[in-house]
């Protein structure tokens, strides 16, 4: 019940396709193109040396099958030499005589550009516009020149937050809205390995390719995955190795003294150093293509390097030596603050945290550090600036998480379809319009990394509709030039098989105007204008306006009388906005330039504060949360069209969690409206009624 049903199968499996290499992944291709043959009626043939002349529909090829890396069949050839190399993963698809061929130099290129053809249906044997994927569009009637497609990210990975043990507080998966882990159960592996398959070619479908397995958060049990209990990881990875993805483990920094009995994690003792690397090799013996390590260090309770007078790249390069003779990469992460911050405290602010912390650490780091960067300076909100630290380390490796699991924006309850918001971030240029992007210092450097959104829901991802945003997710790392709108489509084809619904046309407009600005919508209802949080404390879910203002967590709006907003100004506040290189740091300085939508993550304004919209920021708040909850009425109305469209069980989950989005919304607009309307005692300039 997700993207790739049999029926989107339908234009390869009624072909007769010829794969030629060797290697397990292209096993994987020639299994997928039988599985889709023997239902669609057509055949496939399998050489491991150069391919046959014998005629057929889709050549699928390994470049060294072909001499000459020349494609076979009569017509004009493909000149690869012109092409370059392809890469561990990327393709080039070509019309060629009357055959569509797609080749690749490695196993893994095929495993990519087979999922293309899929996307392309039928349109990758008509030869119609073949190349006009959302990521290059190409208006030649015929099938046009060959083209490469290469990932933009090397990696292109998903965090578990997944506990092994049932975790008192956070339950199987941390901040997981989509029942229990796939990977784990009750502290053993989960039973359902066909699912993992499954899993691992959805994911593979979009692009992903690297997975760690367990929670950010190391409990006593989930240590152990890395001695002990390696074998679990080993299970895990060879059901994940088919379709291209490997497997990461999270680790406790903790780990010399909780697994090794030694008294010390300190990484300058030469006992740590040599329990690190003595693991880590034991850990490549069993696991020879393990990806490496994911440390949450010194951040909400972890242990890590602090309490050795180290710092993180003491922390981080202990890691990396251990992970160097092996090929491994350590992924440390910069989310790290005060959790223990005293709320009467104006000058802390937690926003500059990450920076404070690790700008001064850039090029300090092994190469083979990555350091994994959330994509806002705070947690993950509906709206924050991008994190100054994107732009800060020039000498380091840096991958940016996004966070696929709703943990703020509605817990997989709401619709809110957040590629458009990840396609904000990754082409913000932190450097001005003609710099680089954040989505190229995450190509240059670690990639793109989220935390995933799945779990044994029969839908995967609680909220049918929030399986369009772990899609999305997977294909913007493979291209984040890749528009949002369209990526929606590409969802919408692979997982309806519109072709096929009694209404297409309803059911993609219908699918559009629910998603399309979904985000924004949430947005509208929830807290205003980049301040943040606002949401009930512990479990995150719906309005507690006050909920984490007097508390130690550093996420305060510091709504008076008068006004609201963090005063982040070096003029006046914390000073946060000198950590931006110019233009940011003058754009987000200036209150006249700042934009609407970041104003109370940058200034504590009055009420009655004109934005660029004209309005004041009460009357802002009034509106946008009386038009959030219209939005959502309208959503409730559009999806009733779509009964007898979509699978019955999959519309009356979606009826059910829109109602509660319904609620939802309108408690969050009761709740802010009224906070702001006592505080203020501005009215509504319209008169509805504020209570
Ligand atoms: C948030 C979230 C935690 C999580 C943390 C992290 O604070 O609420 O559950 O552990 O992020 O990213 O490490």
């Amino acid at each position: 019940r997700a993207w790739l049903p049999p029926e989107v199968w339908r234009a390869i499996g009624s072909r007769h396709t010829l794969v030629s290499g060797t290697g397990l992944l292209v096993d994987t291709v020639a299994a997928e193109v039988q599985r889709a043959a023997a239902r669609h009626g057509g055949t496939l043939r399998r050489t491991t040396e150069t391919p046959d002349q014998a005629p057929a529909d889709l050549v699928l090829a390994l470049t060294a099958t072909l001499p000459g890396r020349r494609p076979p069949a009569a017509g004009p050839g493909v000149d690869l030499a012109a092409l370059g190399a392809l890469g561990p993963e990327g393709y080039v698809v070509a019309r060629h005589g009357a055959a569509t061929v797609l080749l690749a130099d490695a196993p893994a290129g095929l495993l990519y550009g087979l999922f293309h053809l899929v996307r392309l249906g039928e349109t990758a044997f008509s030869g119609a516009a073949a190349f006009s994927g959302a990521a290059a569009p190409d208006s030649a009637a015929a099938f046009g020149p060959p083209r490469v497609f290469r990932p933009a990210m090397a990696r292109r990975m998903l965090d578990h937050w997944d506990n092994v043990d049932v975790h008192p507080v956070m339950g199987q998966v941390e901040r997981g809205y989509s029942g229990g882990s796939i990977f784990w159960r009750d502290g053993a592996p989960a039973a359902g390995r066909s699912r993992i398959t499954a899993y691992a070619r959805l994911l593979a479908a979009c692009g992903i390719n690297a997975v760690s397995v367990n929670n950010v958060n190391v409990h006593a049990t989930e240590a152990r995955l890395l001695t002990d209990r390696l074998d679990d990881v080993a299970d895990l990875a060879d059901l994940l190795r088919p379709y291209g993805i490997r497997v990461h483990l999270a680790v406790t920094f903790a780990a010399p003294v909780v697994l090794g009995g030694l008294p010390t994690a300190d990484p300058h003792d030469p006992a740590v150093r040599h329990w690190w690397a003595q693991t880590t090799r034991r850990v490549y013996a069993r696991l020879p293509d393990f990806g490496g390590y994911l440390v949450k260090a010194d951040s909400e309770g972890q242990p890590g390097p602090f309490s050795y007078g180290r710092d993180h790249a003491d922390g981080a390069n202990l890691l990396a030596d251990a992970l160097a003779p092996e090929g491994g990469v350590v992924h440390w992460r910069a989310f790290v603050y005060n959790h223990r911050q005293d709320w009467r405290d104006r000058r802390t602010d937690r926003a500059r945290a990450a920076y404070d912390h690790f700008a001064p650490l850039d090029g300090r780091f092994r190469d083979n550090v990555i350091v994994q960067v959330k994509h806002g300076p705070v947690d993950f909100q509906t709206r924050e600036p991008v994190s100054p630290v994107v732009a800060a380390m020039p000498g380091t490796r840096l991958a940016v998480e996004l966070q696929v699991t709703q943990e703020y924006t509605g817990q997989q309850k709401h619709v809110c379809h957040l590629a458009p918001w990840w396609s904000e971030i990754l082409r913000f240029a932190p450097w001005g319009a003609d710099g680089r992007t954040v989505a190229d210092v995450a190509a240059d450097g670690g990639g793109l990394v989220a935390v995933s959104n799945v779990g044994d829901d029969p839908f995967w991802t609680g909220h049918p509709l929030a399986q369009a945003n772990l899609y999305a997710f997977g294909r913007l790392a493979w291209d984040p030039r890749l528009d949002p709108s369209a990526l929606l489509d590409e969802w919408i084809d692979l997982t309806f098989d519109p072709a096929r619904s009694a209404d297409p046309q309803l059911l993609r407009r219908t699918l559009h105007e629910i998603m399309d600005d979904s985000w924004r919508t949430y947005e509208r209802y929830t807290a205003p204008l980049g301040v943040g949080f606002m949401v009930r404390p512990g479990h995150h879910y719906g309005p507690d306006v006050d909920g984490y203002e007097y508390t130690a967590w550093g996420t305060y709006h510091f709504a008076d009388r008068d006004g609201v907003g963090v005063d982040r100004t070096r003029a006046t506040g914390t000073g946060f906005t000198g950590q931006y290189p110019s233009p940011w740091s003058e754009v987000y300085e200036s209150l006249d330039r700042c934009p609407d939508e970041l104003l109370l993550f940058f200034h504590h304004v009055p009420y009655h504060h004109v934005l660029h919209s004209g309005r004041t920021v009460a009357q802002h708040i009034y509106d946008t949360h009386f038009d959030g909850v219209a939005e959502v009425a309208a959503m409730c109305r559009r999806w009733e069209r779509l009964a007898g469209l979509v699978d019955p069980a999959l519309h009356a989950r979606v009826t059910e969690r829109l109602a509660e989005q319904l609620r939802c919304a309108r408690e969050w607009c009761d709740q802010v409206n009224a906070y702001f309307h006592r505080k203020s005692g501005v009215p509504d300039a319209q008169g509805r009624p504020l209570h």
